[in-house]
């Protein structure tokens, strides 16, 4: 299946620098005494626009809070972040509000929906706030392929955990933010389902210079993605580049046999 023709001729950000998020030394640490764990250990990083990236990694590896401190969402113990050439740290809260609304597409593991507002509200809701109007086209066509057409009206609780996990897709690529981060989107989505989710996101960054960061536990939701980055209690371990499942699924097994480093 092809959405190549309807794609929106105007690629995303092409003037920006070809970095579009970079983490440098960045370390995260939670908790203090016995509480303490230290989620990401001095990870440097760089995410290249127009690129699809996979991060996986053992449940607890730190994929969740790599993507939520890349995207100025938690905050760092040491070292930095950047979105572009934006350094977050240099920012206060109302601009990091800005960078975020403005620049950044976040799906969030848990999908973030807000229960009052329809499908629909939800979707446009960061748009609705930054006094953006939706690209009426692009929003219909991101909504047929997410398959919500027909599910607009529904509030979350009239969803199911699938619909639900669509219509954060839906308000993460409607804005056509320079980034998105992507906490395993396909996680609720049967293999159809998934896999037009999946071709989708692919064609936005063939078509439209999209970059994008996916968490993902399947390794064929990973070869979808340019390069895929392995993380182990909070470190980057390995990376491949043109990943094919099996290439994935082997370097996980090696994970399993290893188990964890420490
Ligand atoms: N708010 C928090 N307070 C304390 N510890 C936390 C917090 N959030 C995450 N952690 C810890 O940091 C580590 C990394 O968590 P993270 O959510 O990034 O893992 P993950 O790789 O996304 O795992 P999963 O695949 O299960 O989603 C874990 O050990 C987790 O318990
Ligand atoms: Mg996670």
């Amino acid at each position: 299946m092809s959405h190549a023709a309807a794609f929106p001729t105007t690629p995303v950000g092409t003037s920006g620098p070809a970095v579009a998020a970079r983490a440098t030394g960045l370390s995260k640490v939670y908790g203090q005494g016995d509480t303490r764990v230290t989620a990401l250990d001095s990870v440097s990083v760089e995410f290249r626009r127009a690129e699809f990236t996979a991060i996986m990694g053992p449940s607890g590896s730190g994929k969740s809070t790599l993507m939520h401190c890349m995207a100025g969402l938690d905050t760092i113990s040491s070292g930095s972040t950047q979105i572009g050439d934006v350094e977050l740290g240099s920012l206060g809260d109302r601009q990091l509000t800005r960078l975020r609304r403005d620049r950044i597409g976040f799906i969030f593991q848990a999908f973030n929906l807000l229960p009052t507002l329809t499908a629909l509200e939800n979707i446009t809701l960061p748009m609705d706030i930054a006094g953006r109007k939706p690209d009426q086209q692009w929003l219909e066509m991101v909504v047929g392929t997410v398959g919500l057409s027909g599910r607009l009206s529904h509030r979350p609780s009239q969803l199911s955990g699938g619909q639900q996990q669509r219509v954060a897709v839906a308000r993460a690529l409607t804005a056509k933010p320079e980034i998105i981060f992507a906490d395993e989107p396909t996680g609720n989505l049967d293999s159809r389902s998934g896999a037009e989710l999946l071709g989708f996101l692919r064609e936005s960054v063939q078509a439209l210079q999209q970059t994008i960061v996916m968490v993902t536990h399947d390794p064929v939701a990973a070869s979808y993605a340019d390069r895929v980055i392995f993380l182990a209690d909070g470190r980057i371990v390995d990376e491949m580049r043109e990943p094919t499942a099996d290439a994935v699924l082997d370097r996980m097994k090696r994970f399993d046999a290893k188990g964890r480093t420490s």
